[in-house]
């Protein structure tokens, strides 16, 4: 009974819609130009103050906190987003930039804590490793949010 069988598919299908749950929206892809253009204005407001450490420049900033504002903001467009595949917005919302509106801090600061660990203690532990040997967020990301399990 050919007929029958898409059945419970569909019923799957249509469970979110039935249960009310709204599927998540796909997340803003990762563009160099729209990149830069969000960290021209935020370098353009900072003026001056670009120039000085992070943690002084911005608010909540618990990484890299005497790196200089500008190359924070490098570390934003190549780690955080590139790497991830995805916009600022994905994180941010760009009406405050500090504000973690998204719940999506917690998660970034812990992947950045993992990979410090991961080079700082685990990679010096295996012994006949090249001692610059190292990982980064693309060594996992590759451009996705969620990263490959298989080769498929
Ligand atoms: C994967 C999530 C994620 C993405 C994508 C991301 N950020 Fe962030 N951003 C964070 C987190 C987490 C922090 C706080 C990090 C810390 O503790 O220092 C932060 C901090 C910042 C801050 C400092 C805010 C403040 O005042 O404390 C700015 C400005 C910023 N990001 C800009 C950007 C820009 C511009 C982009 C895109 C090029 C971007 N971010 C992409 C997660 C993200
Ligand atoms: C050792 C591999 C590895 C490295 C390195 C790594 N991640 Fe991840 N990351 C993961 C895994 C696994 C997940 C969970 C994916 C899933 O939900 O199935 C994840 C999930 C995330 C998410 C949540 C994605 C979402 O769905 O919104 C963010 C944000 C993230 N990582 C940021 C980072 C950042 C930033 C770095 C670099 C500082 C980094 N990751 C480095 C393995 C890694």
């Amino acid at each position: 009974m050919r007929a029958t069988a898409p059945r419970p598919l569909l019923l799957l299908l249509l469970l979110p819609l039935l249960t009310g749950a709204a599927p998540a929206p796909a997340p803003v892809p990762y563009d160099q130009d729209a990149a830069a253009r969000q960290i021209a204005v935020i370098l353009e407001r900072l003026g001056e103050r670009r120039l000085l450490a992070a943690n002084q420049a911005f608010t909540g900033v618990t990484i890299a906190p005497t790196s200089p504002a500008e190359r924070y903001l490098r570390i934003m467009d190549e780690a955080f987003s590139r790497s991830l595949g995805v916009d600022c917005v994905h994180c941010h919302d760009p009406q405050d930039w500090a504000r973690d509106a998204k719940h999506k801090f917690g998660v970034a600061r812990a992947m950045w804590a993992m990979v410090y660990s991961i080079n700082q203690d685990q990679l010096r532990k295996i012994e006949g490793l090249d001692r610059k040997a190292r990982v980064n967020c693309t060594t996992c990301h590759r451009g996705r949010l969620k990263p490959a399990l298989d080769l498929d």
